[in-house]
């Protein structure tokens, strides 16, 4: 391994059903559903040694433009979505080494049920559980479970906090050597080594112990992508990986420098906080090939903007239909996603909102990385050292096998020639992983 390694992540948005039509996408609209595409997606993120995948999640369908559904339907945007646990234990499945991190909403899943989910999960993958932990964006998601809207953005921070501490509680529950296995006493767990939380909060409340038994790692590892300020702190003080889009290098450095800053005053080892950048690679056999597919995803952006801010307008809870494309951005406010309407709005300025969401929805999310592997490899290599650390969660818009291939089988190798990326890992839990380096 070189002086500077990096993690590498997949974040997987649905089964990428929405990639219908596009070419080499084989039978995506029968098949999105079945094991085999989860299958083989997680056997090749094993093989190219990546640390984990996350698996979003939102749990409504999308009602943001013109107040119907239609669009979110027909394009397959944003939907269908599986409940991400039962997906990740098919992946655990069928993997031996890579991390599975789920997505558990916090206002759709009461924490006693998280940490049961999320401990199972690190016992059946023997030390490879995490839990991608979101406190929710949408009103429409909190009508699913009976609730009028969600709580305010900051409130469901605080709220989240008493969660956390529910779920952690409940994994230490049960001390290390509970379990006794002692034929000749005759117990099998020590009931003094299992103990109650007790845990009364201003909005959940938990008694436990946890019914689900011991976890191999003790706490599973918990990812969190809160990009706002009090999305940062939570995260600061309780993620061991946080997941993030903030755009351009300058702004990647300022984010991990913010969540570093708030891990030192919550008096925790900034190095214990792995921060991995989204980033959507074009991979192409020549440079011009992948420039071409750049500029293809470019004009899809351009001949698609009733659908591009659609999928804007689902994420900050904004119908952006009314608006004038011609005209500059308004202001707008959200009680969704903070940081990603403030990082729209920032790279608007100047611009119209046609021009504003064509650049918005062509980039590759944090930064544009095209090329061919080699020159790929050579970009993010820079991209680190600019940054600092600690790696990228990939992300494709497709899971076609031609498009996984290009990262896995063309990307990947480059990567681990130039020992930035892991050939082999070395532990067989996801947060010792993690720790490497
Ligand atoms: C890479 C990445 C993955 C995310 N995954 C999810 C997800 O699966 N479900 C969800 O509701 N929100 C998800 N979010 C949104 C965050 O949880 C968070 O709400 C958002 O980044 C805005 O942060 P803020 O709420 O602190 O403003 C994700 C954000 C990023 C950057």
């Amino acid at each position: 391994m070189a002086a500077r390694p990096f993690h590498l992540a997949w974040f997987l948005q649905g089964s990428s059903i929405q990639a219908w039509g596009a070419p080499w996408t084989g039978n995506i609209s029968e098949d999105w559903m079945y094991p085999s595409l989860f299958i083989d997606l997680v056997k090749s993120m094993e093989r190219a040694c990546f640390d984990y995948i996350l698996i979003e999640d939102s749990i409504y369908i999308g009602q943001n433009w013109k107040d119907s559904r239609e669009i979110f339907l027909k394009n397959g945007m944003c939907t269908p979505r599986q409940e991400p646990s039962v997906v990740a234990t098919l992946m655990a499945a069928h993997t031996k080494h890579l991390g599975i991190v789920p997505t558990l909403s916090t206002f759709a899943y009461h924490p006693y049920l998280t940490a049961r989910i999320v401990g199972t999960l690190d016992q059946i993958s023997a030390g490879r559980g995490g839990w991608n932990m979101v406190t929710g964006s949408s009103d429409l998601s909190a009508q699913n479970f009976g609730m009028p809207r969600l709580p305010n953005h900051d409130d469901r921070y605080v709220m989240a906090e008493e969660y956390v501490q529910i779920c952690k509680g409940l994994w230490g529950s049960w001390e290390p050597g509970a379990i006794v296995a002692d034929r000749k006493s005759g117990v099998l767990i020590d009931h003094e080594k299992v103990h109650t939380i007790d845990f009364e909060g201003d909005y959940y409340s938990s008694r436990g112990p946890l019914n689900s038994g011991p976890l191999p790692q003790g706490q599973p590892v918990i990812a969190q992508a809160g990009g706002s300020k009090s999305g940062k702190a939570f995260a600061a003080r309780h993620a061991d990986t946080v997941v993030a889009a903030p755009k351009g290098v300058a702004a990647m450095k300022a984010y991990r420098d913010d969540v570093r800053a708030e891990r030192v005053a919550a008096g925790l080892d900034p190095d214990t906080v792995k921060i991995l950048y989204l980033l959507s690679p074009v991979v192409g056999e020549t440079e011009t090939e992948a420039r071409d597919k750049a500029e293809r995803r470019r004009e899809t952006a351009a001949a698609n903007l009733d659908l591009r801010l659609a999928r804007l307008g689902w994420s900050t809870n904004i119908d952006f239909s009314d608006c004038d494309l011609d005209a500059p951005v308004g202001s707008f406010t959200t009680n969704g996603h903070q940081s990603s309407l403030n990082q729209f709005l920032k790279g608007s300025e100047g611009k119209t909102l046609r021009e504003a969401i064509i650049d918005h929805s062509s980039s590759g999310y944090t930064v544009d990385v095209v090329g061919t592997p080699e020159s790929c490899a050579a970009q993010m290599e820079e991209i680190m050292d600019e940054v600092g650390g600690d790696g990228f969660l990939l992300e494709l818009g497709d899971l076609s096998r031609r498009s996984v291939a290009s990262i896995i089988d063309g990307l990947v190798p480059e990567l681990q020639q130039r020992g930035l990326t892991r050939k082999a890992y070395s532990h067989a839990h996801l947060r010792d992983n993690l720790l490497e380096f």
